[in-house]
């Protein structure tokens, strides 16, 4: 699998020679400016919830890519009010097997509404499991002990895991999360975007480090194997 940051929480995985992108935020997000929209590619788009920090490019990419999104029943509602035909719905705890290997959509303890304040069903995460290995996405979260299970209940290799604080886990929180999900590495989300989340990113690299683990955090652009 490969993966590619693009700032936040938006990234892709490419793997069996589809590109899944996950929660389109590049256009309002200043450290992304150097990201060009138009190149972006994807064959799906999986949004872990509504907030606007998620989904602000979801229709628009959709629209450009004919990617088909996957995200819980009322965030695909939503966008197939806004024109997007090419859906697929999904809900906590629910499993489905596409043409790149299988998705199962985890919880997450965080909230969720779409940008008019609406209902945007529960927060979500995605684990992608198919030969090439076994990704997570755990979407915004706090710590949750659900982690634990999911490190029993699948083979995590990579899990990518936010570590900004205030909004969600911090880096230390990601650490214990990584030891509940039985994945020693961590590629981070979810910081520097604002002040609210910005961090020492050194401190953090080093604080995996003194825990035996590794946190990968790519730059805005760079593709890394995982
Ligand atoms: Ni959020
Ligand atoms: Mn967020």
């Amino acid at each position: 699998m490969k993966f590619t940051y693009f700032g936040h929480s938006c990234f892709q995985l490419h793997t069996q020679g589809k590109i899944l992108l996950f929660d389109p935020f590049i256009s309002p997000n200043p450290l992304a400016s150097a990201v060009s929209l138009q190149g972006i590619q994807a064959d799906y788009i999986l949004i872990s919830h509504g907030h606007s920090d998620h989904i602000a490019d979801a229709v628009a990419l959709q629209r450009q890519t004919g990617a088909t999104a996957v995200a819980n029943w009322e965030i695909c509602s939503w966008l197939e009010r806004q024109g997007v035909e090419r859906t697929h719905p999904m809900n906590t705890g629910g499993k489905w097997k596409f043409d790149f290997g299988t998705v199962a959509m985890t919880s997450a303890l965080h909230s969720s509404s779409f940008p008019d304040g609406s209902y945007a069903g529960n927060p979500s995460g995605f684990i992608i499991a198919n030969d090439e290995g076994t990704f997570y996405y755990s979407g915004d979260t706090a710590l949750s002990s659900e982690m634990a299970l999911l490190g029993k209940r699948f083979d995590i290799n990579v899990a990518a895991l936010p570590i900004g604080d205030n909004f969600t886990m911090d880096y230390q929180d990601a650490a214990y999360a990584s030891e509940m999900l039985q994945c020693n590495t961590v590629i981070g989300t979810h910081y520097d975007t604002f002040g609210y989340i910005e961090i020492d990113k050194e401190a953090a690299r080093q604080y995996f480090v003194s825990q035996k683990k590794t946190l990968l955090l790519p730059a805005i652009g760079e593709t890394i194997e995982i």
